[in-house]
């Protein structure tokens, strides 16, 4: 075998491992019950709203999945301005991963944000490899300036138009674990109040 055809089989080799993982079912998402939830309102009347920003629609899909869950609006970013934050009990932001960090219009407008009564927080992401320590950090550094009020975050794949990885993803499952996702905050917002009907029942 000549030097040229063993390189070409290893580089193949090689792409073949680093992508194989990227057409997988990965959604993910997790609770903080330790969270402030300054709230008292009921089933009927929570107010919520879905925040979002998206390049290439993957992002949206999920917030609007999430906001006809919660019955709520999903607003993109750059229109969030229109809607008095303040007014919201539940306030959940969506963003795609830019590297590791939610695109600067999220950012801006998480760090505009004033007493937030409760929050969640959500990302799609697309990078081969090393996609879930970015999705990770961008998960992270929303939920900072959310300071102790994210009731919970998801994360999901999204094709990546660069690197052409998770084809088709957002897909059906990522949405139905969105819809869960969002199913599952509400559970957590009245946690108290389910809590306490429950023990009114016994
Ligand atoms: C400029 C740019 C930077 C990106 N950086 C990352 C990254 O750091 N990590 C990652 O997993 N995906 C990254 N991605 C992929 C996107 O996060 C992913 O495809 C996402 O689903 C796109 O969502 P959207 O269609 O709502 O814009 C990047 C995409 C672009 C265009």
């Amino acid at each position: 075998m000549n030097r040229r055809l063993f390189c070409s089989i290893f580089i193949a080799f090689f792409v073949n491992i680093l992508f194989s993982g990227c057409t997988t079912h990965n959604a993910v998402m997790t609770f903080n019950k330790e969270a402030d939830r300054t709230v008292q309102t009921g089933f009927e009347d929570l107010k919520a709203i879905v925040v979002y920003d998206s390049w290439s629609g993957n992002t949206k899909l999920i917030a609007d999945e999430v906001a006809s869950v919660l019955n709520c609006p999903s607003v993109h970013v750059d229109s969030a301005g229109e809607c008095v934050m303040e007014d919201y009990d539940l306030i959940v932001v969506g963003s795609p991963v830019h590297g590791g960090m939610p695109t600067d219009k999220i950012d801006t407008f998480l760090s505009g944000l004033e007493s937030v009564k409760a929050s969640a927080v959500f990302v799609t992401y697309g990078a081969p490899l090393f996609g879930t320590l970015t999705a990770n950090a961008c998960l992270n550094s929303m939920e900072k300036k959310l300071h102790q009020t994210s009731l919970g975050r998801f994360k999901c794949n999204g094709f990546h138009k660069i690197f052409r990885t998770y084809p088709k993803h957002p897909d059906e499952e990522d949405k139905s674990e969105a819809a869960r996702f969002a199913a599952g905050l509400m559970e957590r917002f009245f946690y108290d109040d389910i809590q306490e009907s429950k023990s009114l029942q016994k």
